[in-house]
């Protein structure tokens, strides 16, 4: 290697020379590192005892592809391609960075250079930020489960992360006065969570009136609503009648199902919701109104105004805080508390200790619940008044659960095995008839099958032994 046309001549270095040019080299704190076209290492300069932990002397000579089979130096001079970037050191275990070149004679590669560094320690860094990252991310989220709520969410059963964000905002809105929509299907709980923010909120001493708009005939909710004056109409109560936003006065109105009102008293609920006053049925003296509204619906309201059955000006009305309630599908990881909770309640009612078995729990987590809690609770309460025991067991639970919850009870190693997974339907089916029937001739009758296929069946799944064991 001769020094270039293009080095500098300065009075700083007046003469270039070998000697001169590898001093500079081994100053350099990146490790310079060159190799013969047969990967042959003719050259390393001091760097590199330093970075790798060799001396020197021990590698000149040898050959790279030996040392270390997959350096990047040995593609580059396979493909004549500069490389730069990351890789690593198998030999030594150090991560580096840095650049390798190729070395031209003409047209041939007689060789290349590598110049690189050691990053082990900044990836060790990196490595370390990251796990620290994903530490805190979980302390985070652990942090909202724990964020406290105030006393009046506590009735609501739910750890779920992303619930506990929506009743956090919940807790937060619940000191406003600011109007808020419940959205979420049927049954997860929208009417409980309307409740708590009225509780936690300064007109928590006033009354939480509820309207169900979808309850109500349209031909009657307006002077549900707003009331009316005597005389107001044929059949009006003498007296006339307080209106559910007179009865809310200083409190709370929760409008339930507000999607299933009509699109003429949609009209008129803006109107009194933009007014702050109304006049009640047949009356001319104007209400003024000091309420909080509260909305909720499973409707889906976008949907609605693109079909003109909801007009948008209410919807801007009403969604000025818009909560969403997760299906219970959605935050399986609830269901056990949920569920603990009811269980106790039965238990109390009743006047025991109640439990699920293991099979039972695995049917209520593969569940869809397209009813959410409302139907975890009601089949709750359908297995604790059926059970006889303290242990509530699969035949225990309505039938359309069992045959429902058949589908993901195929054996997993062979879950395409027609008779077997026909056999644990009729065994459960049968023991959902007996549990569900007074007598074995109703439950015959209930499975409509012949009374000798039914004995048959009985013996064939060991059910008189486990119906007598069972009490
Ligand atoms: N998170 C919850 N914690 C405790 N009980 C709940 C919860 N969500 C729902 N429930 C119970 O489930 C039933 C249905 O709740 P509800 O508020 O009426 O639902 P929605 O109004 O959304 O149809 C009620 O009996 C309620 O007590
Ligand atoms: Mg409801």
């Amino acid at each position: 290697m001769s020094v270039g046309a293009n080095a500098v001549t300065t009075s700083v270095i007046p003469q270039w020379d070998r000697t001169l040019l590898f001093e500079i080299l081994d100053n350099i704190h990146d490790v310079v590192l060159v190799l013969d076209s047969e990967t042959t290492i003719v050259y390393a300069n001091e760097s590199y005892a330093k970075i790798l932990g060799v001396p020197v002397q021990k590698v000149l000579g040898r050959r790279l592809d030996h040392i270390e089979p997959k350096a990047i130096a040995i593609e580059v001079l396979r493909t004549g391609a500069t490389h730069s970037g990351r890789s690593y050191l198998y030999s030594v275990g150090i991560d580096i960075v840095g650049s390798t070149f190729p070395l031209y004679q003409g047209n041939r590669i007689i060789g290349c250079v590598s110049i690189f560094n050691n990053i082990s320690e900044v990836v060790q860094l990196t490595r370390e930020l990251q796990l620290t990252k994903g530490v805190a991310d979980y302390l985070q989220e652990q942090l909202k489960q724990h964020e406290p709520l105030p006393l009046s969410f506590q009735e609501y059963v739910g750890k779920n992360s992303r619930l506990r964000e929506t009743l956090v905002l919940a807790a937060k809105v619940a000191r406003t006065d600011s109007t808020v929509l419940i959205r979420g299907e049927s049954g997860v709980g929208k009417e409980v969570l309307a409740r708590a923010i009225h509780n936690c909120s300064r007109r928590k001493d006033k009354p939480l009136i509820k309207v169900n708009c979808a309850a109500i005939p349209e031909a009657l909710l307006e002077s549900e609503l707003f009331g009316f004056e005597d005389g107001a109409f044929t059949g009006a109560k003498k007296g006339g009648k307080f209106g559910k936003f007179e009865l809310a006065h200083g409190g709370t109105i929760f409008l339930d199902e507000i999607g299933d009102m009509s699109v003429s008293m949609q009209a008129k609920l803006l109107r009194v919701l933009q007014e702050k006053e109304f006049e009640r049925v047949g009356g001319t003296k104007t209400v003024k109104l000091n309420i909080r509204v509260i909305a909720a619906t499973n409707c889906d309201l976008e949907k609605m105004i693109e079909e003109g059955t909801f007009r948008r000006d209410l919807y801007y009305r009403l969604n000025i805080v818009p909560l969403y309630l997760l299906p219970l599908r959605e935050r399986k990881d609830d269901l056990k508390s949920l569920a603990k909770k009811f269980l106790d309640q039965f238990a109390k009612e009743a006047g025991n200790e109640l439990t699920l078995s293991p099979q039972v729990t695995r049917v209520l987590q593969d569940y869809d619940w397209p009813g959410n809690v409302r139907e975890l609770q009601n089949v709750l309460e359908h297995a604790s008044i059926v059970c006889s025991g303290s242990q509530i067991e699969i035949q225990h639970l309505p039938a359309n659960m069992i045959s429902t919850s058949n589908k993901c009870q195929t054996s997993k190693d062979k879950p395409y095995d027609l008779k077997d997974t026909i056999a644990k339907l009729e065994k459960e089916l049968i023991l959902a008839a007996l549990a569900n029937c007074n007598n074995r001739s109703s439950a015959m009758k209930a499975l409509g099958i012949s009374r000798r296929a039914f004995y048959d069946k009985l013996r064939r799944y060991g059910i008189e032994k486990q119906e007598k064991t069972d009490g």
